[in-house]
């Protein structure tokens, strides 16, 4: 198949580490123009100059994908330095797991902000573009936990079933506008996402589980490209993957 990745404006929220950085890497050296936003601005600016070095295209700003005004700068930034916004892959997120008896308040609000509306605030930051272009591609990255749910996890898997609801709502809408949405629902992937955990005995659990099963974010990179190469008039709407020897 050829990949209709090459030449894309791609914006990527938490592209510092993980899964947004493997994506990054990949489609800037087949192609793509890829437009870098995360807080973690020192490791934004390393990737972006390492990808300029190998003569691709990347820009790097620092973004709370918390605050509007912020993720709306970064849309803009694509389009004002680019000309277009073809894809946003909405992907920063974070996973602190706990029993709800533990009351973990404030991580339950991190974890809806930045799960729920910085997805919500890519999603408006984009798509007064993309209604403009009549093209686009919304990727929100939701997880296996926005179609289960366990014990310990019910607050990251209300904000993972929160994206599947909003990318179907999503697709619905922006027919009229030949806006392409995907929803991509990994399992364990081998990432610093458990770090974002902050009870030292659910950390530990959640370390041995990515040790024994986690795979490499290749495979996530895979689920990307497949939904960007695909011709225009094919819109890949979900993907969801495991490591094949994960259970849950
Ligand atoms: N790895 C897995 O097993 C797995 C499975 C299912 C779903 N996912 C989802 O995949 C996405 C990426 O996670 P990952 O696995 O790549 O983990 P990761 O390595 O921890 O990366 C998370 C990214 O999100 C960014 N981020 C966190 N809070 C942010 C904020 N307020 N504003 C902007 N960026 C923020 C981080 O950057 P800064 O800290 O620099 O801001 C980082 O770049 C998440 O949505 C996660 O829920 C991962």
């Amino acid at each position: 198949m050829a990949a209709n990745t090459t030449g894309k404006v791609v914006v990527i929220t938490g592209a510092s580490s993980g899964l947004g950085e493997a994506t990054a890497r990949h489609l800037c050296s087949s192609g793509a123009t890829v437009v870098l936003g995360a807080r973690r601005v020192d490791r934004l600016k390393s990737l972006a100059g390492e990808l300029t070095q190998r003569g691709g295209k990347a820009l790097a700003m620092a973004t709370d994908v918390t605050e509007y005004e912020q993720v709306k700068r970064l849309v803009d930034a694509a389009a004002n330095t680019y000309g277009r916004v073809d894809v946003i892959l909405n992907n920063a997120g974070l996973m602190p797991h706990s029993p709800l008896e533990r009351l973990k308040i404030d991580d339950w609000n991190r974890t809806i902000d930045v799960n729920i509306k910085g997805v919500l605030y890519g999603i408006a930051a984009a798509l007064p573009y993309m209604k403009a272009q009549k093209s686009g591609h919304i990727i929100n990255v939701s997880s296996v936990a926005g179609h289960k749910v366990r014990a310990g996890g019910a607050v990251y898997s209300a904000t993972k079933h929160a994206v599947r609801v909003i990318s179907e709502g999503l697709r619905q809408e922006v027919k009229p506008y030949n806006i392409r949405t995907t929803v991509i629902s990994p399992g364990a992937v081998d990432t610093e996402l458990p770090n974002s955990i902050t009870e030292p005995d659910v950390a530990e659990g959640m370390r041995k589980f990515y040790d024994d099963v986690a795979i490499s974010a290749d495979s996530f990179v895979q689920a990307v490209v497949y939904a960007m190469s695909q011709p225009e008039d094919v819109d890949v709407n979900e993907i969801l993957f495991r490591p094949t020897r994960q259970e849950f």
